[in-house]
């Protein structure tokens, strides 16, 4: 059995081949309990497929996904109990419910974040209030805390978002390309939201924007054909030849 040593997620050897063709090969990463990441590359890389295998959705065809002190294996676990296991993700489209204010959307999120039936007995405490309004000044959303979510920017119903799956308290955080559709304004409050995110728990960010994976100030891994192609600084990977050859350079 692989030791994780100090690692919160660590996967290694991973393969997984859809019709004949392999979109992860041999795939090792791992991460650490309060670090930051960004995975970049080509399109059709493997990125979305990584974060697909670690919550559940898609099952590797071999390799190890080991979460956490006690090295539970992954592999097999169906996504609501992985999500339970303290991984969550956020996904392009944003799931919050329109009628309802900023307010109401987190204090949900943080109900369901004590499981189903505290939802049914449900009356918010004193301590959930403080909980709603520390989470809406985390993600920016403080002054439009009793807005409508339907009437926010495209950017803040991504905070909105970010701030439902903080309200889980999740150990690691994957986001897949946040700053799409964002104005510059946007991507900065995102990238800010994220680097204090990642101050407790670990964030892995796939990202295109080069400017954006800058202000995230984080070790790179740089992905293609399903293999680390090349990992360390910005710096570091935007001057690897290869990478300059299947990214940078298109
Ligand atoms: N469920 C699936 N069934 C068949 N092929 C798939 C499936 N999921 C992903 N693929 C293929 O696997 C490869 C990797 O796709 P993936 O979406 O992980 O790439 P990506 O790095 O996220 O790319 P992008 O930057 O465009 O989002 C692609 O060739 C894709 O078509
Ligand atoms: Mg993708």
């Amino acid at each position: 059995m692989t030791e994780l040593k100090g690692q919160l997620l660590e996967v290694s050897g991973v393969s997984v081949t859809f019709d004949g063709f392999r979109a992860i090969n041999n795939l090792s990463f791992s991460i650490g309990p309060a670090e930051m990441r960004a995975i970049i590359g080509p399109n059709g890389a493997g990125k979305t497929t990584f974060m697909d295998i670690v919550t559940g959705k898609t099952r590797p065809d071999e390799g190890h996904v080991l979460w956490g002190e006690k090295s539970i294996n992954l592999i097999g676990m169906n996504e609501a109990r992985i999500a339970q296991a303290g991984i969550g993700r956020k996904f392009q489209r944003p799931t919050v419910f329109e009628d309802q204010s900023v307010y109401d959307n987190l204090l949900m999120a943080v109900k369901n974040a004590r499981g189903p039936f505290s939802v049914l007995l449900y009356r918010p405490s004193f301590k959930d209030r403080g909980r709603v309004e520390q989470l809406a000044s985390e993600i920016g959303l403080a002054e439009e805390i009793h807005r409508k979510s339907g009437e926010l920017s495209h950017g803040q119903k991504q905070w909105l978002e970010i701030g439902m799956l903080l309200a889980q308290e999740p150990r690691l955080l994957l986001v897949d390309e946040p700053a799409a559709g964002m104005t510059l304004a946007e991507r900065e409050q995102t990238t800010d939201i994220l680097v204090e995110a990642a101050k407790t728990r670990a964030v892995v960010v796939v990202e295109h924007d080069m400017e954006f994976v800058r202000r995230l100030n984080c070790k790179v891994t740089v992905l293609h054909e399903g293999s680390v192609l090349a990992e360390g600084s910005l710096d570091h990977v935007t001057a690897n030849q290869q990478v300059i050859d299947v990214y940078l350079g298109r």
